[in-house]
């Protein structure tokens, strides 16, 4: 079993430094906990307390008689190493550290003396200068972030706490479902090559997105990373690109941010699809999770509009994706309902004159056609159609033929285009206001198949 199991389905959480106080960090946390459902046992640790949220409360967790799993630790850093000692005596197999005031601060020693102690007790440390985790199947929220987000199948670690739980929220606005957010700061133990083994192993995480500014061990990054992306996409956001951002990533997490180049020859050789931005990362966590991976590299544009045509057929083509004539059949049977005028070309436009029922039957055609791989559907916002009439056509078009390839939507236009979007992102059909986004996320789909191929045949060849 993987040694981080128990991290994820723990019987029992201690949060150690419950405080009495509801703004405390300590008190967040245990609140989140427990309002987000986990259905173990919480135990609150704090020495001048007896009672907290309405549960008991322990002065050490060594006094606590159920079995305690996991530790979040929210008191001051010159308090924790006694803290490890207690929980490590007490068989807790996981130290969840929230604090601060270790390496990122150059208390080094502090952070050595950490791991060390937990070792001992053959504890892991996750950690420290967190925001603390989720892992939703298990209804796990010991964090400090918002108490909500979706559940669902992507795994996110992100190296910035602050961020982290930012973007906890933002999954939420993007309608992205969660299966885990593990914040790991200053990895003085655990770190992302562990996570990914995890989450390879996890039947509930099918996408791994990690926001990185610096790996520890680049060597074993490379090895997990090669194995995991043969059956799971990872996406990483590497920052600390540039001078200044690897100076602020320094005295954030205490991390070294290196060499773009390195850093970017090591995620294409490992498979993983490398973002500069979060919007990017969202983006194609979207097409990724959403849409089953490309049998092929045949992609169908479909629009109403000539230049979002051009956008699109140019953005793939900067991604390496280049756009074939479509199939002769294909185009003999859009031919039957669109002008003569209309371009059959690829991309298909239907013309400005496009109504819903068009895009219905054009859609209906590409994803049934077996010389189609992927389709990618530009519509801009005209008098003649309204946006959730055409997102209404996608949706029926997909749930007839069934989601069987991949598929992007780009409804341009105003406000009724954008409820358009929330429409087809809550039906998870990957959905984005300009042509640009819509083509640079599906060409990610092909990207992936591309590298796994790649790893496909130089682990046949080792
Ligand atoms: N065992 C258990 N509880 C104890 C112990 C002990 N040995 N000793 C003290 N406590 C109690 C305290 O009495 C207090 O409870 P009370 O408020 O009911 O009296 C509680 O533990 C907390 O202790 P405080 O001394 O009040 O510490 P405080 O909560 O102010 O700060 C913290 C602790 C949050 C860990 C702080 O030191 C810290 O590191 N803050 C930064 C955390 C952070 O930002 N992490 C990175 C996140 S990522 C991002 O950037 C968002």
């Amino acid at each position: 079993m993987n040694p981080l199991y128990s991290l994820f389905n723990p019987e029992g959480i201690a949060v150690v430094g419950a405080s009495r106080e509801p703004t405390k960090i300590g008190h967040l946390v245990l609140k989140n906990l427990l309002e987000y459902g986990y259905k173990g046992r919480v135990y609150p640790v704090n020495p001048s307390a007896t009672e907290i949220l309405g549960l008991q409360c322990y002065p050490a967790v060594s006094t606590i008689s159920g079995r305690v799993d996991v530790v979040v630790v929210s008191v001051p850093n010159v308090k924790t190493l006694e803290i490890i000692d207690d929980a490590g005596k007490a068989g807790a197999k996981h130290a969840v550290v929230i604090t601060s005031g270790f390496k990122e601060v150059g208390n080094v020693e502090l952070e050595n003396e950490l791991v060390r102690r937990a070792r001992r007790y053959g504890m892991r440390v996750l950690g420290p200068n967190i925001f603390g985790y989720v892992y939703t199947p298990a209804r796990i929220n010991a964090t400090f972030g918002p108490r909500d987000v979706i559940p669902g199948n992507v795994a996110f670690i992100t190296q910035s706490g602050a961020l982290g739980i930012a973007l906890m929220g933002s999954t939420i606005l993007e309608g992205i479902g969660i299966s885990s957010i593990v914040s790991i700061g200053n990895k003085a133990d655990i770190d992302d090559a562990d996570l990914l083994e995890f989450f390879d192993e996890d039947p509930n995480t099918s996408v791994i997105l990690i926001y990185m500014e610096g790996v520890n061990d680049g060597r074993r990054f490379v090895d997990v990373a090669s194995r995991v992306s043969l059956r799971k996409p990872i996406i990483v956001i590497k920052s600390g690109r540039t001078e200044a951002g690897a100076r602020a990533a320094a005295s954030h997490t205490g991390s070294l941010a290196g060499n773009v180049a390195l850093y970017e020859t090591a995620f294409r050789q490992s498979g993983v699809l490398s973002v500069k931005s979060v919007e990017e990362a969202f983006d194609f966590v979207k097409t990724l999770s959403w849409n089953p991976v490309p049998e092929g590299e045949r992609v169908v544009v479909i629009t109403n509009g000539g230049g979002a045509g051009v956008q699109a057929s140019d953005t793939l083509a900067d991604d390496g994706v280049f756009l074939e004539k479509p199939p002769e059949d294909l185009a003999t049977e859009v031919k039957k309902f669109v002008p003569s005028f209309a371009s059959l070309a690829n991309p298909i436009d239907l013309t400005g004159m496009a109504p819903e029922d068009w895009y219905y039957r054009s859609i209906r055609l590409a994803l049934a056609n077996p010389a189609v791989d992927a389709v990618l559907i530009l519509y801009c916002h005209t008098a003649l159609t309204s946006p959730m009439g055409v997102a209404r056509a996608v949706a029926k078009a997909l749930e007839e033929v069934g989601q069987r390839k991949p598929i992007s939507v780009a409804i341009i236009g105003g406000a009724e285009a954008y409820e358009a979007i929330r429409y087809l992102t809550n039906l998870k059909i990957p959905a984005y206001p300009t042509p640009e986004r819509a083509a640079h996320a599906l060409a990610a789909q092909i990207r992936y198949r591309r590298y796994r191929e790649y790893l496909v045949k130089r682990a046949t060849a080792a």
